[in-house]
């Protein structure tokens, strides 16, 4: 029986539609699982929305299944999924992306502003964020997201650092839903080109936030 790593208790309004938010373990089960559902959702997150990834279906649906594999364990980059109980025991992936780091990106992206600016920043990384059409405007991408920060912030405390979350909104993408999603998160955007927009959110610790309060 496939196993989560971890998982959030959803508010009762959510429970009653049924979905969990999950991080994909790397165990033998969580790379089952990768195979049989988050390919193929990330394949139809490819054909869906083209415009919005530097990947393609085209180059991706060539992929075998040990090329998945590699990807899938991947020790610095995880999946977070929003998961649906369909029927006969049957799991659905609804909504989903991928924490990348984290990397220390050094004194450039610390935060002078806070009392405590010694400690360390780490950098995650967001990216592959997609939830089925069918699933929108109900929250759902937005409690992927929140999972995938929580996580990324309890590991940068046991590191006794602080964190910052990247991501990037493609050129064609920009006046979407994504963007609107992003900055009602809280992300603030940081730099904008012809290639797209990039955003970043700081998360404190709890040290960190008494100290920024002070
Ligand atoms: C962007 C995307 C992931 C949002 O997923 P979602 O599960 O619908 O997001 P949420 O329901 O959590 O939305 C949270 C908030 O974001 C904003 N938002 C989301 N989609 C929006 C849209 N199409 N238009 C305007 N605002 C939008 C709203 O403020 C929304 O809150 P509200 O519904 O209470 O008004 C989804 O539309 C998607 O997969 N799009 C195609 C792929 C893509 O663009 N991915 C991002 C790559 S950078």
């Amino acid at each position: 029986m496939w196993h989560c790593g971890f998982s959030l208790t959803m508010t009762t309004a959510r429970e009653t539609v049924g979905w969990v938010v999950e991080r994909i373990p790397k165990d033998e089960s969580g790379l089952q699982f990768y195979l049989s559902h988050i390919r193929p959702f990330r394949l139809r997150m490819l054909q869906l929305a083209p415009e919005a990834y530097s990947s393609s279906f085209e180059r991706e649906s060539a992929f075998d299944d040990a090329a998945w594999l590699r990807r899938a364990s991947k020790p610095n980059a995880w999946t977070f999924a929003a998961i649906q109980n369909v029927a006969n025991g049957n799991r659905m992936v609804i909504s989903s992306l991928i924490l990348i780091g984290p990397s220390d990106k050094g004194s450039e992206f610390r935060d002078s502003s806070i009392a405590e600016k010694q400690r360390r920043l780490l950098m995650w990384e967001v990216n592959a964020v997609f939830t089925e059409p069918a699933f929108r405007r109900r929250g759902i991408g937005t409690a992927v997201l929140d999972a995938a920060a929580r996580y990324a912030l309890e590991e940068a405390t046991a590191l006794d650092a602080d964190c910052v979350l990247m991501l990037g909104v493609m050129g064609g993408n920009a006046e979407t839903g994504a963007r609107a999603m992003y900055e009602k998160a809280g992300f603030v955007l940081v730099s904008e080109d012809e290639l797209g927009l990039a955003f970043e959110k700081r998360l404190y610790g709890r040290s960190s936030v008494s100290d920024a309060a002070a």
